[in-house]
């Protein structure tokens, strides 16, 4: 672990060190938070962005309904600190992890994503096996073209078969509009989430009208919380990015300026080799960059990171020569925090620039 104390100011944390700053960490929990309290729709957070327990608390201190989990991995870090509500939006298909996913709902309400038959007898053989009730929800492709069946007559007929069986409960449906949440333009946005959460809503009332009740629907992320969080017939929403951000969503309009950038990363400079030419000890190990290079600020310019190797990140640039030395600590925003937080141990808590916590990201690697 990291040698910094807690109430050391910020340049003593060794680096690279990835940083939350607990004011803009709780305004954005607060703000998501109170945009719910008068929806019908419940804010059931993410935590595969922070993947820390003890951000995840936060959110359900709050209001939030429960937690939304990728991995079953994950999932089980969440119940082991003592979050009993979690939806698995993704599929859990080997037969270990099934028993994994039974086990874990003997003490806590499990909810999985399935979109194929196979799955739902899997997950009911285990379930019958262990003599537990796991919840189940029909994911719907609504036009991500990721996992899920189509709208419509093929989640109607998986939800059939879920109703048959005697340990797995059907509760409802999912469906993520991924491919609209990052949408820079809001109208246009808000166009196309509309589009695909209206096939959403039209399976469930296909469904409620063929005498099944669809008691969740779930979907949306940070881009679309709050189209999705005011659609009509949307119960919960799956936003997790907005609690630390990233450089990427801080570029997407009305949430950029909603949300404060709360997540860097603490560089040094280790290397000088030229007056337009600085190198950092963070590299591709310790921050990503699929979704661009990461960005920082001089002299309040804002720069990309020239590029990235394992262990190197270069700033090409004649600012890089002005008051950058051998030994200064720089900070990062990471353009995708999801990727780049599951790369690091702990998250350190600063509050006006003192370490107030070092928490672990208990489920970062947990990609079973
Ligand atoms: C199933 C699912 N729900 C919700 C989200 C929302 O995440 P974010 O808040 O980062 O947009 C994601 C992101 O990948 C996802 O895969």
């Amino acid at each position: 672990m990291n040698p910094c104390e807690i109430g050391c100011p910020k340049s003593h944390v060794d680096t690279p060190a990835l940083l939350v700053d607990l004011d803009a960490l709780e305004y954005n929990i607060k703000k998501m938070a109170a945009f719910f309290k008068d929806k019908e729709a419940r804010l059931r957070p993410h935590v595969k962005t922070h993947k820390t327990p003890a951000i995840a608390l936060k959110q359900l201190k709050e209001g939030a309904v429960g937690v939304t989990c990728q991995k079953i991995s994950e999932a089980e870090v969440m119940a082991r600190a003592g979050i009993r509500d979690i939806l698995i939006a993704n599929q859990v298909v080997s037969k270990k992890k099934i028993i994994r996913l039974a086990e874990l709902a003997r003490d806590n309400a499990i909810k999985v994503a399935v979109d194929s038959s196979q799955n739902i007898e899997d997950i009911s053989e285990a379930a019958t096996a262990k003599k537990v009730t796991i919840g189940v929800v029909v994911e719907v492709d609504i036009g991500m073209n990721r996992c899920g069946v189509p709208p419509g007559e093929p989640a109607l007929d998986l939800a059939l078969e879920v109703e048959r069986k005697r340990y797995v409960k059907f509760v409802g449906l999912m469906g993520y509009e991924g491919h609209t949440v990052t949408i820079s333009s809001y109208p246009q946005r808000k166009d196309e989430a509309s589009k695909a959460l209206r096939l959403l809503v039209d399976t469930k009332k296909f469904i409620e009208e063929k005498g099944v009740r669809c008691t969740v629907v779930s979907a949306g992320g940070t881009g679309t919380y709050d189209i999705a969080g005011s659609f009509p017939g949307v119960t919960e929403v799956q936003a997790g990015s907005y609690a630390t951000m990233d450089a990427k969503y801080g570029s997407v309009e009305g949430i950029g300026g909603t949300f404060k950038q709360a997540l860097s990363l603490l560089a040094t400079i280790i290397s000088k080799p030229s007056e337009d030419r600085v190198v950092i000890d963070t590299g591709m190990k310790a921050i990503s960059h699929e979704f661009g290079m990461p960005v920082l600020e001089i002299n309040n310019r804002r720069l990309e990171l020239s590029s990235l190797a394992e262990e190197h990140g270069i700033i090409r640039h004649p600012l890089a020569a002005k008051g950058m030395n051998v030994g200064d600590v720089i900070e990062l925003i990471p353009t995708h925090g999801c990727t780049t937080i599951n790369l690091h141990d702990y998250l350190y808590g600063l509050r006006k620039g003192i370490v107030e916590c070092v928490w672990p990201i208990s489920a970062r690697g947990k990609f079973h």
